[in-house]
């Protein structure tokens, strides 16, 4: 495969940067046609960064503290994105609202994960929330990301049971199983629907 053959991809993330690992390990395959080009932090202590700095991507720390405004903060992202020729961006664990701006110029390159079977459960502490809610199941989804939260096009769905005696530890580490399974099959589904296998 040259390199011109190959999905150019961006992966934003916040804090531990597990997705973001799974994700970068599955592109780094030999058979998969795509290249991280580098990975997006937007806080400086996130425990991710080590990995990267181990693995030699190219991380990009950017503490949006440091931008008043959200917008500001968005085109540098978008700066980068575009300067590097990034085909794909996958948002992994990123706990950051993306402007309108931004989530409209990178439509239907953008994705995002989120731990839960959308549309249920939109927002934060999915996890606490599927235990009181008294339901059989929880899972995780990753979708097209548009500007409304934890909206878009779902690409790949998996559900996990809720066990009576779960805690919430016990039902996010489940999930996250799964999440760690289902990011890189929505990726290659989605280089298959772009055309690049
Ligand atoms: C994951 O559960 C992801 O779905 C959610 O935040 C968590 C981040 O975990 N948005 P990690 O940083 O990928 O380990």
């Amino acid at each position: 495969m040259s390199k011109k053959d190959l999905c150019r991809i961006a992966i934003l993330f916040s804090g531990r940067g597990s997705n973001m690992r799974s994700l970068a390990t599955h592109i780094s395959r030999a058979n998969v046609p795509a290249e991280l080009v580098f990975t997006l932090c937007n806080r400086p202590n996130a425990e991710g960064i080590e990995f990267c700095q181990t693995n030699q991507i190219d991380c990009h720390v950017i503490d949006h503290k440091q931008y008043e405004q959200r917008q500001d903060f968005d085109e540098q992202i978008n700066h980068l994105c575009t300067s590097h020729n990034i085909d794909l961006i996958c948002a992994a664990g990123f706990m950051r609202l993306l402007t309108e701006k931004f989530v409209s110029d990178w439509h239907n390159r953008l994705l995002n994960i989120h731990p839960s079977l959308l549309p249920e459960l939109k927002g934060l502490n999915t996890h606490e929330r599927a235990l009181q809610s008294g339901k059989e199941e929880h899972g995780c989804t990753v979708h097209y990301m548009r500007p409304a939260m934890d909206e878009g096009p779902i690409i790949i769905q998996k559900s996990v049971p809720i066990h009576l005696e779960d805690t919430e530890k016990c039902l996010s580490s489940r999930v996250l199983e799964q999440e760690h399974i289902i990011y890189p099959q929505a990726l290659d589904i989605v280089l298959k629907n772009r055309g690049y296998y």
